[in-house]
């Protein structure tokens, strides 16, 4: 018998590790042979710590599983799928995973992560034994092909992205990936990380190949220590099982990887200063171009994608560009893993097609708030991504539609919030938040952060409100039109929206402002 538990960090934050250990005890007890597999999470978050027990007729789950429930489920015969208030049925058969499209994150949470053979029995090396078969420019063709859009936030052609390096001419390239993952509700990177690490290696040593680059690093934010370890123990298999190294599965193409700790700041996420953070340095801010595309990475050209660009790759090369680009619509191909979180009822990991609309995701997915109030807002992209109200919830999950009401999909993390949420006080936020984390180089995000703070401050306070909504608009297109990077030039996206569709909560009767 197989029971699976999850080591996935937000599964061990609710106790998954206990619940691991009682399970071990009570199968120790009871004399039975039973393999304890710690997998990745199936992102059904509110059901953390979900266990699972193969059965003859597939996976059967339960949760969330306290160390208390361990006894009374294998009184009810949990090892044979036995019935138990804790019981969901077939994890198959559940309608939040089978309603979805799970192609990047189609292994996470069905199989041991750190198992090169259940990677591979599960499809894994694939995508890299076609790519290796096919000329460079047709592996980077097809990502072209495909539609794949950067899953970092700013959506840009991974595909021309690609092709660039490849152009470039360098007697060194690299591939940097992004694994910085600041925004606001946005877990997807770590959840692929942790529970599937080796379809990001795969997707990055593919890369290499495609554009001539021979060595790798991986930039994680420092805040993932499990993560950390899955992908070092994961990159250390990999070189065992010849996925990595001087001749990559015999091909005699070289391909090494790293793992490097972030410096803990929002702004190393940012891809120059990332690369800054790298090289050893203070994460500044770098003025493009040039682009790291031509010169990254100690000045060679460097391809830096994000953990869920990469991570598409393998599937890509498996299935074929088309497969890919028929999902989704308009300029959106492929699938987005969402990340459902705030005040949510249901909060997790859906991965769909672009077009979705964002009330499906919110209610069917998510059940709506967690309080049961009404919903005021849904902030989508992150803490630069734009508040919006439940009467712009049918708009589709698509990077040109978010656009079209002056929002963004950013990495896709959506975070809901009730009708006690006080908009004035998040439009602050907002400001305190990029006047903390900007990196200083240029004045309207330095500057203008902090006089943000004041002049929401004011007008909370009710002081010349008219004046200072006035003198908010202004700093804030000089924010969006002559900052140097997304921080500052983002920071107005959720101030704005705030204002727009909530005026009322600028226009309360005046309070005193707390030194927050
Ligand atoms: P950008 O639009 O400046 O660049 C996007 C990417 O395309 C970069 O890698 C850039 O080097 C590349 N690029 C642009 N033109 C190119 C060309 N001709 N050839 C090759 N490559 C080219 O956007 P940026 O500043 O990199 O990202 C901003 C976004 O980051 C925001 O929209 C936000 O959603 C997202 N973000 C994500 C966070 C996260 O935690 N995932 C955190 C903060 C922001
Ligand atoms: Fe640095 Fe802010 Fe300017 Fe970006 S916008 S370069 S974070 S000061």
């Amino acid at each position: 018998v197989r029971i699976y538990v999850p080591i996935d960090a937000a599964a061990l934050s609710v106790g998954a590790e206990a619940v691991a250990t009682a399970i071990r005890r009570a199968v120790e007890q009871r004399g039975r042979p039973v393999e304890i597999i710690r997998n990745g999470s199936r992102g059904m978050l509110w059901l953390e710590p979900l266990v699972e027990v193969e059965t003859s007729a597939g996976r059967v789950a339960y949760g969330p599983v306290s160390p208390a429930d361990v006894a009374g489920l294998f009184e009810a015969g949990f090892l044979e799928g036995g019935a138990h208030p804790l019981g969901h049925g077939p994890t198959e058969e559940l309608d939040w995973l089978k309603r979805q499209q799970r192609l990047t994150f189609a292994r996470v949470g069905l199989t041991d992560p750190l198992s090169v053979a259940d990677y591979r029995a599960h499809g894994g090396f694939k995508g890299l034994e076609q790519a290796l078969a096919m000329a460079p420019a047709d592996v980077v063709e097809r990502v072209r092909a495909s539609g794949l859009r950067g899953r970092g936030g700013a959506g840009f052609p991974t595909g021309i992205k690609w092709k660039t390096v490849l152009d470039a001419v360098a007697e060194q390239k690299y591939i940097v990936c992004n694994a910085d993952e600041g925004d606001s509700g946005t877990f997807a990177d770590r959840m692929l990380m942790e529970g599937d690490p080796f379809t990001l290696i795969e997707g990055m040593v593919i890369a290499g190949i495609a554009v001539g680059a021979t060595k790798g690093f991986i930039y994680l934010r420092s805040e993932y220590p499990h993560a950390h370890r899955a992908l070092n123990r994961a990159i250390a298999r990999a070189e065992h099982a010849g996925l990595l190294g001087a001749s990559v599965l015999g091909s005699g193409r070289a391909f090494q990887l790293e793992v490097r700790l972030g410096a803990g700041a929002y702004i190393c996420g940012e891809e120059t200063s990332l690369l800054e953070s790298l090289e050893g340095k203070r994460a500044i801010v770098r003025a493009k171009p040039p682009l790291p595309a031509l010169q990254g990475l100690f000045g060679k050209p460097t391809v830096v994608n994000n953990v869920l660009s990469l991570a598409s790759v393998p599937w890509i090369m498996v299935h074929g560009a088309k497969a890919y680009a028929d999902c989704g619509m308009g300029r959106s191909r492929g699938t987005m893993p969402v990340q459902l979180g705030g005040n949510i009822r249901r909060g997790g990991l859906v991965e769909l097609a672009f077009g979705i609309s964002l009330r499906t995701l919110i209610e069917d997915f998510g059940g709506g708030t967690r309080s049961g109030r009404p919903l005021k807002a849904v902030q989508i992209g992150g803490p630069l991504g734009a508040y919006l109200p439940d009467s712009l919830l049918d708009t589709p999950m698509d990077y040109e539609a978010l656009a079209g009401v002056q929002s963004m999909l950013g990495h896709a993390g959506m975070v809901v919030f009730d009708d006690t949420a006080d908009m004035a006080r998040q439009a602050k936020f907002a400001f305190a938040f990029c006047a903390k984390e900007s990196c200083g180089k240029c004045t309207p995000c330095r500057i203008g952060a902090v006089r943000g703070v004041e002049t929401v401050d004011r007008i909370i306070a009710g002081v010349e409100r008219d004046k200072n909504l006035a003198v908010l608009a202004d700093l804030n297109r000089l924010m969006t039109d002559a900052s140097l990077c997304a921080m500052g030039g983002l920071t107005p996206m959720p101030v704005m929206s705030a204002i727009r569709h909530f005026p009322e909560d600028f226009h309360r009767p005046a309070m005193a402002v707390a030194a927050e």
